[in-house]
Protein backbone atom coordinates (compact mmCIF):
# COMPACT_ATOMS: atom_id res chain seq x y z
CA UNK A 1 0.00 0.00 0.00
CA UNK A 2 0.75 3.62 -0.18
CA UNK A 3 2.62 5.92 2.36
CA UNK A 4 -1.10 6.46 4.62
CA UNK A 5 -1.94 10.22 4.59
CA UNK A 6 -5.12 11.41 6.56
CA UNK A 7 -5.55 15.35 5.52
CA UNK A 8 -7.42 17.84 7.94
CA UNK A 9 -8.36 20.91 6.42
CA UNK A 10 -10.84 23.82 6.99
CA UNK A 11 -10.74 27.66 7.98
CA UNK A 12 -8.00 29.94 10.27
CA UNK A 13 -8.50 29.03 14.17
CA UNK A 14 -10.89 25.81 13.38
CA UNK A 15 -7.77 23.91 15.28
CA UNK A 16 -6.54 22.32 12.74
CA UNK A 17 -3.28 22.61 13.95
CA UNK A 18 -3.84 21.09 17.55
CA UNK A 19 -6.32 18.22 15.83
CA UNK A 20 -3.50 17.25 13.67
CA UNK A 21 -0.43 17.54 16.75
CA UNK A 22 -2.95 15.10 18.05
CA UNK A 23 -4.27 12.37 15.53
CA UNK A 24 -0.26 12.28 14.53
CA UNK A 25 1.03 11.19 17.90
CA UNK A 26 -1.80 8.99 18.28
CA UNK A 27 -0.06 6.82 15.56
CA UNK A 28 3.41 7.86 15.33
CA UNK A 29 2.76 9.50 11.94
CA UNK A 30 4.89 12.29 10.31
CA UNK A 31 3.19 15.71 10.76
CA UNK A 32 2.87 18.61 8.24
CA UNK A 33 1.44 21.83 9.10
CA UNK A 34 1.36 23.43 5.70
CA UNK A 35 0.32 27.03 6.90
CA UNK A 36 3.88 26.52 8.36
CA UNK A 37 5.18 26.74 4.78
CA UNK A 38 3.09 29.92 3.96
CA UNK A 39 3.91 31.42 6.42
CA UNK A 40 7.59 31.08 6.12
CA UNK A 41 7.69 32.21 2.12
CA UNK A 42 5.89 35.07 3.03
CA UNK A 43 8.18 36.24 5.55
CA UNK A 44 11.54 35.40 3.75
CA UNK A 45 9.65 37.70 1.11
CA UNK A 46 9.38 40.00 3.20
CA UNK A 47 12.52 40.00 5.09
CA UNK A 48 14.24 40.30 1.31
CA UNK A 49 12.26 43.33 0.57
CA UNK A 50 9.65 41.71 -2.45
CA UNK A 51 6.66 42.86 -3.41
CA UNK A 52 4.39 40.37 -1.84
CA UNK A 53 1.89 41.23 -5.11
CA UNK A 54 4.68 39.53 -7.42
CA UNK A 55 3.90 36.13 -7.63
CA UNK A 56 6.78 35.07 -10.04
CA UNK A 57 8.94 36.74 -7.38
CA UNK A 58 7.88 35.29 -4.00
CA UNK A 59 7.73 32.25 -5.86
CA UNK A 60 11.18 32.11 -6.67
CA UNK A 61 11.61 32.78 -2.85
CA UNK A 62 9.45 30.02 -2.10
CA UNK A 63 11.79 27.80 -4.18
CA UNK A 64 14.95 28.34 -2.63
CA UNK A 65 13.46 28.05 1.19
CA UNK A 66 16.04 26.62 3.33
CA UNK A 67 13.89 25.07 5.95
CA UNK A 68 14.21 22.51 8.68
CA UNK A 69 11.38 21.23 11.12
CA UNK A 70 13.15 20.03 14.57
CA UNK A 71 11.09 19.80 18.26
CA UNK A 72 7.72 21.70 16.40
CA UNK A 73 10.54 24.54 15.83
CA UNK A 74 10.88 25.78 12.62
CA UNK A 75 14.64 26.92 11.13
CA UNK A 76 14.82 30.00 7.90
CA UNK A 77 18.59 29.06 7.05
CA UNK A 78 19.84 29.31 11.04
CA UNK A 79 17.57 31.07 12.47
CA UNK A 80 14.52 30.10 14.99
CA UNK A 81 11.90 31.40 12.95
CA UNK A 82 9.22 29.81 15.12
CA UNK A 83 7.30 33.04 16.99
CA UNK A 84 7.84 34.97 13.83
CA UNK A 85 5.73 32.99 12.18
CA UNK A 86 3.06 32.39 14.15
CA UNK A 87 1.97 36.54 14.31
CA UNK A 88 -1.27 37.29 13.12
CA UNK A 89 0.41 39.90 10.61
CA UNK A 90 2.71 36.94 9.11
CA UNK A 91 -1.01 34.77 8.63
CA UNK A 92 -2.14 38.10 6.61
CA UNK A 93 0.73 38.07 4.33
CA UNK A 94 0.74 34.30 3.98
CA UNK A 95 -3.02 34.58 2.80
CA UNK A 96 -1.89 37.13 0.45
CA UNK A 97 1.04 34.87 -1.22
CA UNK A 98 -1.18 31.84 -0.93
CA UNK A 99 -3.40 33.58 -3.78
CA UNK A 100 -0.55 32.81 -6.24
CA UNK A 101 -0.46 30.07 -8.41
CA UNK A 102 3.16 30.21 -8.85
CA UNK A 103 3.80 29.88 -5.16
CA UNK A 104 1.31 27.55 -4.57
CA UNK A 105 3.13 25.37 -7.19
CA UNK A 106 6.66 25.94 -5.50
CA UNK A 107 5.67 24.78 -2.43
CA UNK A 108 3.99 21.60 -3.81
CA UNK A 109 6.94 19.33 -3.74
CA UNK A 110 8.00 20.85 -0.30
CA UNK A 111 4.51 19.35 1.02
CA UNK A 112 4.54 16.17 -1.16
CA UNK A 113 8.54 14.85 0.68
CA UNK A 114 6.41 15.00 4.16
CA UNK A 115 5.08 11.66 2.97
CA UNK A 116 6.58 9.24 4.84
CA UNK A 117 6.52 6.12 6.53
CA UNK A 118 4.74 5.04 8.59
CA UNK A 119 2.08 7.55 7.79
CA UNK A 120 1.35 11.45 7.16
CA UNK A 121 -1.19 13.89 8.95
CA UNK A 122 -1.36 17.08 6.77
CA UNK A 123 -3.32 20.25 8.17
CA UNK A 124 -4.09 23.31 5.75
CA UNK A 125 -6.44 24.28 3.17
CA UNK A 126 -6.09 22.05 0.49
CA UNK A 127 -4.51 18.82 1.31
CA UNK A 128 -7.53 16.71 0.62
CA UNK A 129 -8.75 18.35 -2.64
CA UNK A 130 -4.76 19.14 -4.32
CA UNK A 131 -2.10 18.80 -2.58
CA UNK A 132 -2.82 14.55 -1.35
CA UNK A 133 -6.17 14.20 -3.29
CA UNK A 134 -5.53 10.12 -2.64
CA UNK A 135 -5.42 10.36 1.30
CA UNK A 136 -7.05 7.82 2.90
CA UNK A 137 -9.12 10.14 5.73
CA UNK A 138 -10.25 13.43 4.09
CA UNK A 139 -11.56 15.81 7.28
CA UNK A 140 -12.95 19.24 7.17
CA UNK A 141 -12.94 20.31 10.34
CA UNK A 142 -15.05 23.52 11.55
CA UNK A 143 -15.97 25.82 13.92
CA UNK A 144 -18.48 29.36 14.19
CA UNK A 145 -16.54 32.23 14.04
CA UNK A 146 -17.45 33.36 17.14
CA UNK A 147 -15.73 30.09 19.00
CA UNK A 148 -12.99 30.64 16.54
CA UNK A 149 -12.24 34.39 17.83
CA UNK A 150 -12.87 33.66 21.10
CA UNK A 151 -10.27 30.46 21.09
CA UNK A 152 -8.03 32.71 19.64
CA UNK A 153 -8.19 35.03 22.39
CA UNK A 154 -7.74 33.32 24.95
CA UNK A 155 -4.56 32.23 23.43
CA UNK A 156 -3.18 35.49 23.13
CA UNK A 157 -4.01 36.30 26.76
CA UNK A 158 -2.45 32.95 28.18
CA UNK A 159 0.80 34.68 26.18
CA UNK A 160 0.35 37.61 27.75
CA UNK A 161 -0.76 39.51 24.45
CA UNK A 162 -4.31 41.71 24.93
CA UNK A 163 -6.45 41.48 21.97
CA UNK A 164 -10.07 42.91 21.08
CA UNK A 165 -12.51 40.08 20.15
CA UNK A 166 -14.74 41.70 17.72
CA UNK A 167 -11.25 42.41 15.92
CA UNK A 168 -9.78 39.26 15.96
CA UNK A 169 -13.54 37.96 14.45
CA UNK A 170 -13.07 40.47 11.77
CA UNK A 171 -9.49 39.40 10.92
CA UNK A 172 -10.42 35.88 10.68
CA UNK A 173 -13.23 36.27 8.62
CA UNK A 174 -11.74 38.60 6.08
CA UNK A 175 -8.90 35.83 5.77
CA UNK A 176 -11.28 33.59 5.36
CA UNK A 177 -12.90 34.84 2.83
CA UNK A 178 -9.38 35.87 0.63
CA UNK A 179 -8.52 31.82 0.98
CA UNK A 180 -12.64 30.68 -0.32
CA UNK A 181 -12.74 33.19 -2.86
CA UNK A 182 -9.19 32.94 -4.69
CA UNK A 183 -9.22 31.46 -7.96
CA UNK A 184 -5.95 28.59 -6.77
CA UNK A 185 -6.84 26.19 -4.70
CA UNK A 186 -9.70 28.06 -2.84
CA UNK A 187 -10.72 26.52 0.40
CA UNK A 188 -13.41 24.17 0.18
CA UNK A 189 -13.89 20.17 1.23
CA UNK A 190 -12.87 17.69 -1.06
CA UNK A 191 -16.38 16.00 -2.31
CA UNK A 192 -15.35 12.96 -0.24
CA UNK A 193 -14.48 14.90 3.11
CA UNK A 194 -16.06 14.06 6.61
CA UNK A 195 -17.47 17.23 7.87
CA UNK A 196 -16.34 17.84 11.65
CA UNK A 197 -18.00 20.75 13.63
CA UNK A 198 -15.53 21.08 16.89
CA UNK A 199 -17.25 24.27 17.71
CA UNK A 200 -19.04 22.14 21.12
CA UNK A 201 -16.18 19.64 20.78
CA UNK A 202 -13.14 18.97 23.22
CA UNK A 203 -10.05 18.15 21.92
CA UNK A 204 -10.21 14.70 23.18
CA UNK A 205 -13.52 14.29 21.36
CA UNK A 206 -12.36 15.52 17.75
CA UNK A 207 -9.40 13.54 18.11
CA UNK A 208 -11.32 10.11 19.14
CA UNK A 209 -13.71 10.99 16.10
CA UNK A 210 -11.14 11.38 13.61
CA UNK A 211 -9.15 8.07 14.97
CA UNK A 212 -12.53 6.08 14.68
CA UNK A 213 -12.42 7.08 11.08
CA UNK A 214 -9.58 6.25 10.18
CA UNK A 215 -9.61 2.53 11.76
CA UNK A 216 -12.79 2.38 9.57
CA UNK A 217 -10.79 2.92 6.57
CA UNK A 218 -8.39 0.19 7.16
O1 LIG B 1 -3.07 27.67 8.62
P1 LIG B 1 -2.35 28.99 8.70
O2 LIG B 1 -3.12 30.07 9.39
O3 LIG B 1 -0.97 28.85 9.25
O4 LIG B 1 -2.16 29.45 7.18
C1 LIG B 1 -1.78 30.74 6.83
C2 LIG B 1 -2.31 31.07 5.44
O5 LIG B 1 -1.62 30.26 4.47
C3 LIG B 1 -3.79 30.76 5.22
O6 LIG B 1 -4.64 31.85 5.54
C4 LIG B 1 -3.87 30.43 3.74
O7 LIG B 1 -4.04 31.60 2.97
C5 LIG B 1 -2.50 29.88 3.42
N1 LIG B 1 -2.53 28.43 3.28
C6 LIG B 1 -2.91 27.90 2.07
N2 LIG B 1 -2.90 26.56 1.86
C7 LIG B 1 -2.52 25.73 2.85
C8 LIG B 1 -2.15 26.24 4.12
C9 LIG B 1 -2.17 27.60 4.31
O8 LIG B 1 -3.28 28.63 1.17
N3 LIG B 1 -2.50 24.43 2.61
Amino acid sequence: EDIPVITIDGPTASGKGTLADQVAHALGYVILDSGSLYRACALAAHRGEVDLDDGEAVAAVGANLNLSFKNGHVWLDEEDISEDLRREATGLMASQVAAHPAVRAALNQLQLDFRRLPGLVADGRDMGTDVFPDAGLKVFLTASAATRAERRHKQLISKGISANIEGLRQDLEARDARDKNRAASPLHPAADAKMLDNSAQSIEESTQRVLAWWAQTR
